[in-house]
């Protein structure tokens, strides 16, 4: 079975979380299946690695799953974008629509700067709020945005568009 089969049958969908109406991508089985993990993380990585990429950008929460043990094995620099209030040092933010509701995301003021190509990593793409909003936190630090990378991406929310001014390179395992 190629990946995306693999995939598709190991996420679970939950209709009606976290409001009525959404029918929310539950990842965690992947995460309970380490040889799909390791699968997972490989492709990832063949996947990035000539976008010359410095440093990888993991999205709170669920972007840290596999955008860490993916900087680690590329031997890259892992930075965090945080919900508001939740980093300690000084952080730039920018607000943005959720797909349900809205979200303010914050990175250290230091995390990343002018010398850097950064890959944004979260699980899941849906409208691109989230992911547009670390672009342009990346971007406001000087940095410029290589590419983005996904597990999931939700097509018919037509996120992918709301990216495209940042970079072509925005790679998802699962359509
Ligand atoms: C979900 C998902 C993405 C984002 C996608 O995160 O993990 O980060 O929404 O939506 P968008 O493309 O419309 O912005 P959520 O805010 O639910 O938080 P979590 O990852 O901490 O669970
Ligand atoms: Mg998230």
């Amino acid at each position: 079975m190629i990946l995306e089969e693999k995939l598709k049958s190991e996420i679970r969908d939950v209709p009606d979380f976290p409001v009525p109406g959404i029918i929310f991508k539950d990842i965690t089985p992947i995460m309970m299946n380490p040889v799909l993990s390791k699968e997972v993380l490989e492709e990832l990585k063949q996947s990035v690695l000539d976008l010359g990429i410095t440093k990888i950008a993991g999205i709170e929460s669920r972007g840290f799953l596999f955008g860490y043990p993916l900087a680690m094995e590329l031997g890259l620099p892992f930075v965090l974008i945080r919900k508001k209030g939740k980093l300690p040092y000084h952080k730039v933010s920018h607000a943005y629509a959720l797909e349900y509701g809205q979200a303010e995301i914050e990175m250290h003021i230091d995390a990343v700067n002018e010398t850097d190509t950064v890959l944004i990593h979260d699980d899941l793409l849906a409208t691109g709020g989230s992911a547009s909003a670390a672009g342009q936190l990346v971007n406001n630090c000087g940095a410029k945005v290589a590419g983005f990378s996904f597990l999931v991406e939700l097509e018919f929310l037509g996120g992918r568009e709301k990216l495209l001014p940042f970079t072509e390179n925005i790679l998802t395992l699962v359509r």
